[in-house]
């Protein structure tokens, strides 16, 4: 879900909207806005997309310097316009915007019906405001010190805003687990969960901290403090995103603009960090932390979706060059199920947003057994890497498209660099291998640009795919992970269901789902074990599957066999994944856009889950 919170001398309600469109990719089932304009708190709902809010609240009084607004992805209740936020409590004095979870809402409930609060929404939100309303009025407290109270009795993650009626001054927010950034302006306060709707007003945010309530009060300073009421100093910072990195430039989706960038996105990846003249790789998160990485008796990978997909590619690297063991674990299984973590692993968490409260949970679990966590995010100043003990960032810009792409890319990026510095300290990976590799790292911007030559002929052929309603992807080695991301691809953006499998795994069990209607994509590239694919193509060719496949240049084998072929570039095979997925990449956005489907936000995905 996305929150946006206004407070200065501009009208509100345009400030709003533009921040929930772009919160959008947070999630887009419901929106709503609440305002404060005189004596009046008015709220706003809508169910579907922020402009379908627009249309209904355009026709009523959006006049105000003072307002809340929220994008929803639904959690408890379905999405509609009852269920979306704000929520106003019992006396219609409060209205309030909440992203996480409250996970003893029930409990909450029950207590508050005993005292006459009826409710007439399905979400755990509705119980907060009854509750902070209950308390500020039993207790006769302001709203901060209300919102401070309730939070005591709350257990779950939570990022709220409130406003309250008959106070046009103050908002009063709070977080835990749930991201939360305060821009500080001329006269002005802006609140969001991430910087996206703030940049264009402000480039000074406070990042708030887990169990800190912020007051927003017009012409005063920024006031933090927890909900235990211990003060805290606002620690600003200056934010280093630019406007146009979250316009869409002139492509018709920010996805396709996010995959012609890679070019330029796996540059910045690299840059200060690949050396083309020294032939040399220096990640400053590795150099400070050398003793733990070269000492580590194992690595623990945890990841969520695509950056999971990014995890296993660094596995087969970390392994290689640093022979170090590696487990790659989804989140959400790790943080629940007692996993065996030492005080010498080293635990690496894996996030474009750097929010997923699965990922972010498994980084906490695994700090209290005393491993060493480090993190791999995109998005700078979230709260993994402000968990995690040390890490790298991604710098892949921001990613709005809520299918990753770049920021795939830049992971796979960052995660063998790590695993070539660690093997070249280690020795265990050859100082003529290690040479060979970074000249060829330093080379794969240039081969992505020659890559993304070839839209227009994937475009093309994507077309007669539409009516496919399964796909199979293959791969082996380094391209196994990378097939399972085309496959997350595709059924991401297209609704076309779709399976990666390592190549010779299809003998037991897709092997039997072949047929002239089934489309297969296959990663044959040169590097890597080519005639081993090759035989599993002359498999899948003798049940008269439709064979899509990436190829090397140069390639007639294969080429033969296959009823489209798209080549990329040689390389070395360690480096193959980050020319391998952007046909993928562009394959599933073309058929998604030739099925009219909504390409940047997909039914029922959210771009940063900040929900378990
Ligand atoms: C969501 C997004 C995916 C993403 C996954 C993990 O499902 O839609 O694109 O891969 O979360 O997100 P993270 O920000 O932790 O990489």
């Amino acid at each position: 879900c996305g929150i946006v919170g206004y407070i200065g001398n501009k009208q509100a309600y345009p400030i709003l909207i533009k921040g929930l469109q772009r919160l959008e990719y947070r999630g887009y089932d419901s929106a709503g806005i609440a305002l404060i304009h005189g004596d009046k708190l008015s709220v706003y709902k809508a169910k579907g997309k922020v402009s379908d809010l627009v249309q209904f609240a355009e026709q009523k009084d959006i006049e105000g310097t003072i307002g809340i607004a929220h994008t929803r992805w639904a959690t408890h209740g379905e999405p509609n316009q009852v269920n979306a936020h704000p929520h106003y409590s019992q006396s219609e004095e409060l209205a309030l915007i909440h992203n996480g979870i409250i996970e003893n809402y029930a409990v909450l409930k029950e207590g508050l019906t005993k005292h006459g609060y009826t409710f007439s929404s399905q979400t755990d939100t509705e119980v907060l405001v009854q509750l902070i309303e209950y308390i500020k009025k039993s207790n006769e407290v302001n709203l901060t010190t209300a919102v401070q109270l309730a939070l005591n009795q709350v257990v779950g993650a939570y990022a709220i805003a409130v406003i309250e009626k008959g106070h046009p001054d103050v908002i009063v927010a709070a977080r835990k687990g749930s991201p939360l950034v305060v821009g500080i302006g001329d006269d002005e306060f802006f609140l969001a969960s991430d910087a996206t709707p703030i940049v264009e007003f402000t480039d000074q945010v406070v990042y708030v901290g887990d169990e800190e309530v912020v007051t927003l009060q017009r012409g005063k300073q920024l006031k933090i403090k927890t909900i235990g009421n211990v003060e805290k100093t606002p620690e600003i910072k200056k934010l280093e995103m630019t406007l146009s990195q979250l316009e869409k430039g002139g492509y018709p989706h920010f996805m396709i603009k996010e995959i012609f960038e890679q070019p330029k996105t796996l540059a910045d990846s690299m840059r200060g960090r690949v050396n083309v003249d020294e032939n040399n790789i220096t990640l400053a998160g590795f150099i400070d932390n050398k003793e733990k990485f070269l000492n580590a008796k194992r690595i623990i990978i945890t990841a969520c979706g695509t950056s999971w997909h990014s995890a296993l590619i660094g596995k087969y690297a970390i392994e290689e060059f640093a022979r170090i063991p590696v487990e790659v674990e989804y989140s959400s299984e790790f943080r629940y199920r007692k996993p065996v973590i030492h005080e010498d692993d080293i635990v690496i968490a894996i996030s474009q947003s750097g929010e997923t409260a699965d990922t972010l949970a498994a980084v906490e679990l695994a700090k209290s057994k005393g491993a060493f966590i480090f993190g791999i995010c995109n998005v700078v100043g979230s709260s993994i890497p402000r968990n995690t003990h040390s890490g790298c960032y991604t710098h892949a810009g921001p990613e709005i498209g809520v299918a990753s792409t770049k920021a795939f890319t830049a992971q796979v990026t960052v995660l063998t660099m790590l695993a070539m510095m660690i093997g070249k300290e280690k020795g265990t990976l050859s100082q003529e291998d290690y040479l060979k590799i970074v000249y060829e790292l330093a080379r794969i911007p240039e081969k992505i640009g020659v890559i993304l030559k070839q839209d227009s002929t994937i475009a093309e052929f994507a077309k007669t795919f539409t009516y496919a309603q399964n796909f199979i992807y293959l791969g082996r080695g380094y391209n196994f992970p990378v097939a399972l991301e085309g496959a997350l691809k595709l059924k991401e953006i297209s609704y076309i269901h779709a399976e990666g499998y390592p190549a010779a795994e299809m003998k037991h069990g897709p092997i039997a789902l072949i047929s002239q209607e089934m489309p297969v994509v296959v990663i044959a590239t040169s590097a890597g074990m080519y005639e081993k694919v090759v035989s599993n193509i002359q498999e899948i060719k003798a049940r008269k599957g439709r064979i899509i496949s990436i190829v090397t240049d140069g390639d007639e084998v294969v080429s033969n066999l296959s009823d489209h072929i798209i080549s990329i570039p040689d390389t070395e095979e360690c480096l193959v994944p980050l020319l391998a997925a952007i046909p993928l990449q562009l394959l599933a956005y073309h058929i998604a856009v030739v099925k009219g489907c909504d390409v940047d936000q997909p039914r029922n995905l959210a771009k940063s889950v900040t929900v378990e």
